[in-house]
């Protein structure tokens, strides 16, 4: 797949084939990738949580808050739930902020999930104190992202902005819609 297409195809999936279950290695490689990425002043402050199991993945979903332009949709139903997560947390004891480094390391582990032909969904709505004691994650890391990962069920199709609507829908066929403004829109001329 050549950049662009791995990009296209790097949408946010929400529904997944819950029953296939990722190896621990899949997701060590693409945390491979993040430590690979850039990190501002090169502090490397981001430190990485793997689940792969059901009960751990069980335990985690909880935490998330899906979708939050979906109204009437609670999350994915048992079955169609990730098969794996990938926790981002920032480590106090490096650095204070965090600055870019989540997204970039986020962004890597999602084209590199895409590219062994999973999919995903950047999570920073979470109920991070229930995560934190059901984790037992310690204070001096800072919850970032939870990256929520398994074989995508859903489509998604990008669509062109109507009237500046940025709000994704799903139609009958459970299709979910993305509109994405245009490159004339975005790149200005001053
Ligand atoms: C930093 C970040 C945080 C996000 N947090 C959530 C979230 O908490 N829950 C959720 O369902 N989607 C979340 N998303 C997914 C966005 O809703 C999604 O990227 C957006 O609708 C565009 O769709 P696309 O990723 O397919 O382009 C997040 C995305 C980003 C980049």
């Amino acid at each position: 797949m050549r950049l662009k297409e791995i990009v296209s195809r790097t949408r946010s999936y929400r529904r997944f084939e819950e029953a296939q279950r990722f190896e621990y290695s899949t997701l060590e490689a693409l945390v491979d990738l993040a430590r690979l990425s850039a990190s501002g002043a090169n502090r490397q402050p981001l430190k990485y949580l793997i689940y792969n199991s059901p009960e751990d993945c069980s335990r985690i979903f909880p935490s998330i808050v899906w979708a939050a332009y979906l109204k009437d949709w609670d999350g994915p139903v048992q079955g169609e739930r990730p098969s794996g997560y990938i926790i981002i947390l920032g480590d106090k004891t490096i650095s204070e902020g965090f600055g870019f480094d989540p997204g970039i390391a986020a962004q890597s582990i999602m084209l590199g999930a895409t590219e062994a032909g999973y999919g995903g969904c950047m999570i920073a709505s979470i109920r991070r104190e229930i995560l934190r004691e059901e984790l037992r994650i310690p204070e001096r890391f800072e919850i970032l992202l939870i990256l929520s990962l398994g074989k995508p069920l859903e489509k998604v199709v990008i669509e062109e902005i109507r009237n500046g609507d940025v709000k994704y829908w799903r139609d009958a066929e459970a299709i979910h819609h993305v509109p994405k403004r245009s490159l004339e829109e975005l790149i200005i001329k001053l």
